[in-house]
């Protein structure tokens, strides 16, 4: 596909650890209900679901936060649950109640009958919707794919929506780990397929959130978590040379597997704000770009505390390419959008002064 050049490659230069003239940032749900022109959108959409399924009001709310703030990167407005629902596990959003499946994985027979959707038939709606806004960005910022990781899509297929303390999938891991394992293989094979998908759509980077990783202990993660988002990184082509699709694996309460992470040959490691961004880079050794890491909480504070907090931040991961900066998890819908501006504007301006 031909799409117009790209203006602004910091991101992308920041991912492949090149030098950058300031420090590229992007926002975790920078698309949402902290946006009342977000708000407006999806009223006119009737549901969160119809606005994620019609690509032009995607390709709507994706471009708003660009229109507002000076940030480096769009993100596809979607949802990661839009992998197990083409599996045929019938998403619905329940008023107030948040993701919820009609069918949940609960037995050996339903892993049985899950297969890897087909990506033209049943995600169509999504790769559309990547290529509108690829062509909609004019080259404006690289636009970022994603994906759920297989933990973290299974752990809301086996609980059936959001689950406080996981039982369901714990106790499937503890009790029949083969189980899924298996679920987990064939979810691994659907995110590698839709990753390619995307990134053959026009996505010029792709993140896999591995939102729960972090509920598991340390041998569990290993072994149902961490293991196929290695996977990911080995199996799916992303290109070799300086056209190469940087992908990043962000992960909540990953701070102890900063190590592993850098070693699946990934390009970048996403941290939440419970490890220091120095410490993490000492650790990883300069393998992989970093992205992260601000407390989101940071963004109700007043906007001296936010600058001086970004400016930590910044001093934190020091001098030298290889930081894409980014809250440690997502914008909540009561946070002020003026905030965010002040967030945005005080990244650019401190590290281009720095570096
Ligand atoms: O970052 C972006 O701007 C891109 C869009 C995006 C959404 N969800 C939009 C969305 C992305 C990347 C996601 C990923 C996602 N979805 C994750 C992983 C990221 C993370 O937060 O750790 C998870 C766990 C989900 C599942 C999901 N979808 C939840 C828990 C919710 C929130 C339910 C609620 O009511 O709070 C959703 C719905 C959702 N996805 C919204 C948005 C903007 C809110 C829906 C609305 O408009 O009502």
């Amino acid at each position: 596909m031909n799409f117009a050049p790209l203006k602004n490659d910091r991101f992308l230069r920041a991912l492949r650890r090149q030098p950058v003239d300031a420090t590229p940032v992007w926002i975790m749900r920078q698309a949402g209900r902290y946006l009342p022109e977000y708000r407006a959108t999806r009223a006119r959409a009737g549901s969160f679901l119809a606005l994620a399924k019609t690509p032009e009001l995607a390709c709507e709310v994706t471009l708003q936060p660009l229109d507002r703030f000076d940030l480096d990167a769009a993100i596809l407005f979607s949802d990661i649950l839009t992998v197990p629902d083409a599996m045929g596990l019938g998403l619905y959003f329940a008023d107030g109640e948040g993701p919820k499946f009609e069918r949940p994985i609960r037995s050996e027979a339903d892993v049985n009958r899950l297969a890897v959707p087909d990506m033209a038939s049943e995600l169509g709606y999504v790769m559309d919707a990547v290529t509108l806004i690829r062509r909609e960005l004019q080259g404006r910022v690289p636009l970022i794919g994603f994906s759920g990781s297989p933990w973290t899509l299974a752990c809301y297929m086996v609980e059936g929506g959001g689950s406080e303390n996981f039982s369901r999938i714990k106790a499937m891991a503890l009790n029949s780990p083969q189980v899924l394992h298996k679920l987990l293989a064939v979810t691994t094979d659907a995110v590698i397929a839709y990753l390619a998908a995307q990134r053959a759509a026009g996505a010029q980077a792709l993140q896999v959130f591995d939102t729960w990783g972090g509920v598991l202990s340390p041998r569990l993660y290993r072994e149902f978590s961490l293991h196929y988002m290695a996977r990911i990184a080995a199996e799916l082509d992303r290109g070799t040379d300086e056209q190469n699709t940087p992908l990043i694996l962000f992960g909540k309460g990953n701070a102890a597997y900063l190590e592993a992470l850098a070693a699946t040959g990934t390009e970048a490691v996403g941290v939440d704000w419970l490890v220091d961004l120095g410490e993490a880079r000492a650790r990883t050794r300069g393998c992989v770009a970093l992205q992260g890491n601000l407390d989101p909480v940071t963004l109700y504070a007043e906007p001296e505390t936010i600058r001086t907090e970004v400016a930590a931040t910044l001093d934190s991961y020091g001098h030298g390419p290889g930081h894409v900066f980014n809250l440690g998890h997502g914008v909540s819908p009561d946070m002020n959008p003026d905030h965010v501006r002040v967030l945005v504007d005080a990244v650019h301006e401190y590290s281009s002064n720095k570096i």
